[in-house]
């Protein structure tokens, strides 16, 4: 098993009989799916699953997993999913996998959100190691791209892997991948994104995430909510 897939196994743990449990992007998250399926099978539990991505519903769809849809649900029990950078205060940034609507949606509304990550995500600041993603109104996008230079960030339109178009989210978002200059701290970060207009969505998960199962070299250790506030 290598260090995701025992990440992942680890947040078998937090499921329950009846639970209706979201389904994050990205290798990790692939990693759970795959263990709760098996888990849904062995004990026969009635778990309902609701997707944060077409790969993720893919996903759960060649598994058996029973999916309802977003828009049939008000909130969920537990979401778990991966994510590119955590911070101390469990301030994440997601967005590799460009379905920020759908992920933040479900951060949002679960009781609690589980994020599953190799120490190599921890950082002291958001921004360390990737851009910060910002989903935009197609449209919107050059006066967005000017609101955030204005807060010193300097954008760039997201390309598809192999150069020869621009990505579009699920939502059918543009993305403007970002870097700060200096550290913003997160919440001032957080609430400058969300105040400008022609934005749909942006990477900055900011007190969403209730429990971070960290793995290093094949140990999984726990880090919640109220410990890092410490
Ligand atoms: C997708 C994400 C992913 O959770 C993040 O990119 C981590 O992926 P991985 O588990 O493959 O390292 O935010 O939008």
């Amino acid at each position: 098993m290598n260090d995701k897939q025992k990440v992942a196994q680890a947040a078998i743990e937090y499921v329950k009989d009846g639970m209706v449990v979201g389904l994050g992007t990205g290798s990790t998250a692939n990693y759970f799916i795959e263990a709760l399926a098996l888990c849904v099978k062995e004990k026969q539990w009635s778990i309902k699953v609701v997707s944060s991505s077409t790969v993720s519903l893919i996903k759960a769809q060649e598994y058996g997993l029973e999916l309802v849809s977003l828009d049939q649900l008000s909130h969920l029990d537990l979401y778990v999913d991966g994510a590119d950078e955590v911070t101390p205060d469990l301030t994440l940034l997601k967005g590799r996998g460009y379905d920020l609507v759908k992920e933040k949606l479900l951060a949002k509304a679960c009781k609690r959100f589980l994020v599953l990550v190799d120490q190599s995500k921890q950082v002291e600041t958001i921004g360390e190691k990737f851009p910060v993603p910002i989903e935009v109104i197609p449209f919107a996008w050059q006066m967005v791209k000017e609101s955030l230079r204005q807060i010193g960030g300097d954008s760039e339109l997201r390309q598809t892997a192999s150069k020869d178009g621009l990505v579009i989210t699920s939502h059918g978002s543009l993305v403007l991948d970002t870097r700060f200059k200096g550290s913003p701290g997160t919440k001032e970060l957080n609430d400058r994104l969300n105040a400008i207009p022609g934005v749909v969505e942006h990477g900055v998960f900011y007190k969403l995430a209730s429990d971070l199962l960290i793995v290093e070299e094949g140990k999984v250790s726990v880090l919640s909510e109220a410990e890092s506030r410490r």
